[in-house]
């Protein structure tokens, strides 16, 4: 095994994992005892295997409409997604939300009236020929891609270089227009090991870090968001934009929107 953290041997302590193979962010922290291994490993299965309509002995419910038919495809080997390669590839490890204007009673986006929170593009109709659902009545949302605008950049040392920004398209949409109300925001999926840890951070902790970023010149703004699971308001935690107040809830709202 080659070890990751040379410079900073042990930099996550006793949860250091000494790998750096693929399969790195896939394992449980050495601290964990036997039956929190069993836990890691019950969860990973369900994180890694592929979810279908019907199984006798498995993940089953997927669909009608999703994004992807497990977890690991977004989260890949539980790192960050990545962007399709070329132009006419859909989105695979990343998610269209929408949204329009104004927010629901708790502060947070109003879904959209037709096409809900995300933007499924993928359904059962034409997809799982094994069992035979190609006619199944639900079409997928829409299909979505990106385009890249690329701008040049100089420094002040006079080196250029070139970035470019992704633009999604949509095209396809099954139940009408998005209309002008609508707003996007188009996500990739981040790495997911080591969150039960930030979960674990108190809500002070987080507000002190927040406090003391102003004196930065951060925006230094908490959000505060729904929590479903005991209905009331609560630090957001997770997500890009903090929108889940905790890993029970982000991810339920992954089977919901993602798998469907
Ligand atoms: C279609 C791609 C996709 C699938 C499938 C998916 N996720 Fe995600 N996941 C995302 C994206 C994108 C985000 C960031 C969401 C945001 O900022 O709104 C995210 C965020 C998360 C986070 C929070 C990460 C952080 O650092 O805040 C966790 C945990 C997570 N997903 C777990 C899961 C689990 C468990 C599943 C399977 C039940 C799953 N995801 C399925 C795309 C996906």
């Amino acid at each position: 095994m080659r070890r990751i953290f040379s410079a900073r041997p042990g930099a996550a302590g006793s949860f250091t994992i000494e790998r750096a193979d693929r399969d790195a962010y896939l394992q449980p922290a050495p601290v964990l005892d036997y039956y929190q291994r069993q836990t890691f490993f019950a969860g990973r299965g369900h994180f890694s295997r592929r979810w279908e309509v019907f199984a006798a002995n498995g993940e089953w419910g997927l669909g009608p409409a999703f994004i992807a038919d497990r977890c690991s495809q977004c989260h890949l080997r539980a790192g960050r997604g990545a962007p399709p390669q070329f132009g006419d590839e859909q989105l695979l490890s990343m998610v269209l939300r929408v949204s329009i204007k104004g927010s629901d009673e708790f502060g947070g986006p109003k879904p959209h009236p037709h096409y809900g929170v995300q933007l499924q593009n993928r359904a059962l109709q034409k997809h799982n020929i094994k069992y035979d659902y190609t006619d199944y009545p639900v079409p997928q949302e829409a299909d979505l891609y990106l385009d890249w605008t690329e701008t040049t950049v100089t420094f002040a040392d006079g080196e250029r270089v070139s970035l470019r920004a992704p633009q999604p398209r949509i095209e396809n949409l099954a139940f009408g227009p998005l209309g002008e109300e609508a707003q996007t925001s188009l996500r990739i999926a981040p790495s997911v090991f080591g969150l039960g840890l930030l979960e674990a951070v108190s809500e002070e902790t987080i507000l002190a870090i927040a406090q003391r970023q102003k004196s930065l010149g951060y925006k230094r703004r908490p959000n505060y968001v729904r929590d479903d699971i005991n209905q009331r308001t609560r630090l957001g935690r997770f997500g890009w934009k903090a929108n889940q107040p905790s890993l029970r809830q982000q991810v339920a709202a992954a089977a919901i929107a993602d798998l469907g």
